[in-house]
């Protein structure tokens, strides 16, 4: 993915999230000089495996992995400083050191346990099924103006009378929304304290960290998370992230301008999955799909619910191509599909007895298209040991072949396990 040209590139989900970013970056942060997290929180669970290691990142950039690489938690991300000491600990344990790589955007909004509350109390009502994680009220008080960033941790006793008034108003926020769950002020002040001297020396102007690195030519990959589906603009809203989850977030979200990105890869399952509410055209509610949520692991990285399996739909991927701007494509878990004998795929979907060509932006109408289908036949052997296409079996590189051309841009990767010696460079 990086050459001469492409020193600065944009890893995005292109479906509904959990396609397999955390080993992509993985796998490509081996060639890069830094690994940036741009949106999003505590949300994303990238799992990436090294021997048999299994590490979860949810605010930690997957790059961390790597000894050389430099990680930062951009000020388009959401900070929950709890989960990033977490993450710091396991890390240490298992003998990884981030001292002098790891830069959180003294911008970057904190998450506070009066966040979480609220998620789960709007959740009750507006069931989008979210982590539960703060993510939207997080959002929603950067948005109005009242958040309360890792800067200013810096300035404790301005952000006090500041904090008090926020706290009061999640209590009468959580009252008006029929919870039983109070915030406590002198609990947040405490958190407020005891996260200044720990989080302090890591915080940066990380914009303009990334911006020398990529003028100085340095290899730096943006990190996304969540998928297309889930960007709070182009995804099927309400069923939404509360972030620009698309590449023209990452311009945004990493504190660069967007003439400094090269390139975009977007990842995709060779299948479909979404965890949460909201429609899923080609689910699979027979047993195929339970099948492919058993063969695949499909249980939430964050969560632990299983997601909801379904059979590729192209018409979903050329509108990620699409609003992504995307330059290749990965596709993970193709081993998955390997004891299938056929294999559906969404070619396009009909309305009403019409061709519908482009993805309604309204999830009513989402709800009532029925996915064409093709199907084409499985290979039917493991994939697992393929390191080039050749390996593959030639129904396999088939289904590659199609899945390449319904979506019309090069698949540049193929993930076939998840250790990170199972890839395909194409
Ligand atoms: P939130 O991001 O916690 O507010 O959740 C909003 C929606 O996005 C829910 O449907 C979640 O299941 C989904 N979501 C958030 N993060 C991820 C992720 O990393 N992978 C897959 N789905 C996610």
């Amino acid at each position: 993915m990086f050459d001469a040209r492409t020193a600065c590139v944009v890893v995005v989900g292109a479906q509904w999230g959990d396609e397999g970013k955390g080993k992509l970056v993985d796998v490509l942060a081996e060639r890069a000089d830094m690994v940036v997290r741009y949106q999003g929180g505590a949300n994303a669970g990238h799992t990436v495996v090294t021997g048999d290691t299994q590490f979860i990142l949810q605010q930690i950039p997957s790059g961390i992995l790597h000894p050389r690489v430099t990680c930062i938690v951009g000020n388009g991300a959401v900070l929950d400083p709890e989960q990033l000491f977490a993450e710091l600990a396991a890390l240490e344990a298992k003998g990884i050191g981030v001292q002098g790589r790891l830069f959180v955007s003294d911008r970057a909004h904190l998450v506070l346990p009066y966040h979480k509350l609220l998620d789960a109390a709007s959740d009750r009502s507006q069931k989008l099924g979210t982590t539960g994680r703060g993510i939207g009220p997080t959002y929603e008080d950067k948005y109005g103006r009242r958040g309360i960033r890792v800067g200013d941790l810096r300035h404790l006793e301005c952000a006090r009378p500041v904090l008090a008034e926020r706290v009061e108003r999640a209590n009468r926020l959580l009252e008006l929304l029929g919870s039983g769950e109070r915030a406590s002020f002198e609990q947040h002040l405490a958190l407020l304290e005891a996260w200044a001297p720990r989080l302090l020396p890591l915080t940066a102007d990380t914009g303009l960290l990334v911006h020398r690195a990529v003028r100085e030519g340095r290899r730096v990959l943006l990190e996304g998370a969540q998928g297309a589906l889930l960007d709070v603009d182009h995804g099927t809203y309400p069923f939404v992230t509360s972030s620009n989850t698309t590449a023209g977030g990452a311009a945004v979200g990493a504190g660069i301008g967007p003439t400094l990105i090269h390139g975009v890869l977007g990842v995709v399952k060779a299948y479909t999955t979404r965890v949460g509410n909201g429609p899923l055209p080609t689910e699979a509610s027979d047993p195929a799909g339970l099948r492919l949520r058993e063969l695949g692991g499909e249980f939430g990285a964050v969560t632990g619910r299983p997601r909801r399996c379904g059979w590729f739909d192209a018409t979903v991927v050329r509108y990620a191509v699409r609003v992504n701007g995307l330059t290749g494509l990965a596709v993970t878990k193709l081993d998955v599909l390997d004891t299938f004998a056929e294999i559906p795929v969404g070619t396009a979907y009909e309305l009403h007895g019409r061709a519908c060509e482009e993805l309604p932006s309204e999830v009513g109408v989402l709800d009532q298209v029925r996915p064409v289908y093709e199907v084409l036949p499985g290979w039917r052997r493991p994939t697992a040991a393929a390191r080039k296409l050749g390996d593959l079996p030639a129904e396999a590189r088939r289904y590659l072949d199609r899945l390449e051309e319904l979506a019309g841009v090069p698949i540049r990767y193929v993930s076939v396990g998840t250790r990170r010696d199972q890839i395909i460079e194409v």
